[in-house]
């Protein structure tokens, strides 16, 4: 598919943007009928942002200091993502809650990852709640924003093992392989029009809820 014709998509981050570096490759290597066009950062040298540069995408950081509140803040960042014609905006490690009006204005053309299986562990310091938990199984997913923090309907979850000596760092950087898998995958499912949101539930049309795909122990669905 020609990049004019692709899915334009936004991406919000604070930080390292492995996952904003996962949806860029996808799209270079002929996967993703989707191209990130803008990159958006309330951090002013997030690597993320230099991810974007790199790959001759728009760079922009809307600091959150300069505006009086969260909707001023927010309304700000939707004007940049709406100057590039965004169609589908992408949470990739962004670290604030995002303003009712924001979540409003692109309902159900926000997604978010989170490293857990929701509904477990949402917000902060997930690894170490699994832990504490003890959980035998972790992963990750995919789903649409909404008004509250990781509550959104569910897109995608990829799940795998947690091990007796797994620490914070090892558990997540097995997650995090397949988040690289899940959120292109997600937006993929999007471009091609294959997904319903009935309530909170997501159906994903033309899957076969049978198979997901398995690796190991591993598996990731739909
Ligand atoms: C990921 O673990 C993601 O699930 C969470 O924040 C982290 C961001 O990592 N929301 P990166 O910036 O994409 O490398």
């Amino acid at each position: 598919m020609a990049t004019k014709d692709k899915l334009r998509v936004g991406v919000l981050v604070s930080g390292r943007g492995s996952n904003l570096q996962a949806i860029i490759d996808a799209n270079e290597a002929g996967k993703l009928d989707a191209a990130v066009v803008v990159v958006v950062s309330d951090v002013k040298d997030a690597y993320a942002l230099e991810r974007a540069r790199r790959h001759r995408i728009a760079p922009a950081f809307v600091d959150p200091k300069a505006h009086a509140s969260r909707e001023a803040f927010n309304e700000a960042m939707a004007a940049v993502l709406t100057e590039h014609q965004v169609g589908l905006v992408c949470l990739a490690g962004y670290m604030r809650v995002l303003s009712a009006g924001f979540i409003h204005r692109f309902r159900h053309r926000i997604m978010n990852i989170h490293p857990a299986l929701l509904p477990s562990f949402p917000g902060l310091h997930v690894q170490g709640k699994s832990l504490h938990h003890g959980v035998k199984f972790s992963g990750c997913t995919v789903h649409f924003a909404d008004e509250g923090v990781d509550t959104g309907p569910i897109i995608i979850q990829a799940i795998v093992p947690v091990f007796d000596d797994d620490t914070e760092d090892t558990l997540s950087a097995r997650i995090l392989k397949y988040e690289h898998q899940i959120y292109p995958r997600a937006i993929q499912l999007y471009a091609e029009g294959r997904l319903e949101v009935r309530g909170r539930r997501v159906f994903c049309k033309g899957s076969d809820s049978e198979r997901p795909i398995k690796e190991g122990w591993r598996y990731i669905h739909p």
